[in-house]
Parts: structure tokens; C-alpha cells; sequence
């Protein structure tokens, strides 16, 4: 339907590509020797970052999902993170990287790093394709991160705006028309 905004271009597609080769790289030597990496995506902003990330890495991984929301269909955090999917696998003694489109007020990840991190895996670590750090409620930082950004509204590549605009291939900015 129609949409009282338009999106422009802030990260493309090509750009954001070359910066995952680049991060798998790094990854794939933090984790050399690892039996299995379990890669958990947060959904659902994360399933398109995680799928292009997984493939990018010459690791044995297990992928897994946990649902988190706290945005809803609203611009703003409701500062409450409600989990509707749990992880199916055990993650105790494991090697752990837990997958996040953006962290902005981060309270999500923050919520999700306590919650994993109470099951006792062996080494717990976080990476964000997007970082807003200028919006940060709550201390938290992604192990690695792929952009910084400023407080924009970013839709795609995952990320969606009361559910809209995950599909498209590059990172967008939205603009009130
Ligand atoms: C968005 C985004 C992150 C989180 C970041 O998720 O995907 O998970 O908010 O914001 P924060 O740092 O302020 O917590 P959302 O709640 O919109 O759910 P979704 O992934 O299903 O879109
Ligand atoms: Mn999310
Ligand atoms: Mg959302």
C-alpha cells in the first residue's frame, strides 16, 4: 500500500557484502579449532544478515533462532523485551555467537546476552550488522560490528518499519514525506 515516506540509499548492497567478507574473515580466526560454532540469529530483524553471514564462514556452525521484539509496529523501544521463541538447542559449554541487525538503545541485545549467558556457554560473543550508538539506553557493545550509523531510521536488509521494507537488498533510510 502506499507509504508516507520514502527510503534512501544510506548502505548498499555491494558495500554491505564486502564488509560481511570481511568480518567472516575475522570470525573464522577467533574461532579456529572451535568443534562447532553455534550462530544464533535474533529474529526477526536478523534472518537475512545471518543467512548471508553463515555462508561467508568456513566454520563448523549450527544455526539456531530466538524471537525477540520490542519495538512492535512502533518507531520507539518499549524497553521491553518480550522472547517468543526460544532457542530448540542447549548451549551449555558451546561456542556462541548471537547474530543482531542493528543494536540501537540496546536493550534487546543486552536482554538476550544475560538470557544466554545464564545457560553457561563456553565462550559468548556478539555481532551487529548496524550500530546507533549515539541512541544507547543500556551499555552493551556487539563483539563485531559492521557500521556505525547515525540516529536515522534504517529499514531493509532485515530491518522493518511496523513490518514493512525488510525485503530490500540494501540498508535504507527513511524519510517523512
Ligand atoms: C529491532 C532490531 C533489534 C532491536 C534493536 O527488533 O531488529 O533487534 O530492535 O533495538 P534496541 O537496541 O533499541 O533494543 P524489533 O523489536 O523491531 O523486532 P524484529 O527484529 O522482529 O523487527
Ligand atoms: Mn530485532
Ligand atoms: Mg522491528
Amino acid at each position: 500500500g502506499q507509504r508516507p515516506y520514502v527510503i534512501d540509499e544510506m548502505i548498499s548492497a555491494k558495500s554491505i557484502a564486502a564488509r560481511i567478507e570481511t568480518l567472516a574473515h575475522e570470525i573464522e580466526a577467533a574461532y579456529e579449532g572451535t568443534d562447532k560454532l553455534v550462530v544464533v540469529g535474533l529474529l526477526r530483524g536478523s534472518f537475512v544478515f545471518i543467512a548471508d553471514l553463515v555462508r561467508e564462514l568456513r566454520l563448523p556452525v549450527e544455526v539456531d533462532f530466538l524471537e525477540a521484539s520490542s519495538y512492535g509496529n512502533s518507531m520507539e523501544s518499549s524497553r521491553e523485551v518480550r522472547i517468543l521463541k526460544d532457542l530448540r538447542g542447549e548451549i551449555e559449554g558451546r561456542d556462541v555467537l548471537v547474530v543482531e541487525d542493528i543494536v540501537d538503545t540496546g536493550h534487546t541485545l543486552a536482554h538476550v546476552m544475560t538470557l544466554l549467558g545464564a545457560r553457561r556457554p563456553k565462550r559468548l560473543r556478539a555481532i551487529a550488522l548496524l550500530d546507533k550508538p549515539t541512541k544507547r539506553e543500556v551499555e552493551v557493545t556487539a563483539d563485531w560490528t559492521g557500521f556505525e550509523i547515525p540516529d536515522e531510521f534504517v529499514v531493509g536488509y532485515g530491518i522493518d518499519y511496523a513490518q514493512h521494507d525488510r525485503n530490500l537488498p540494501f540498508i535504507g533510510k527513511v524519510r517523512f514525506t
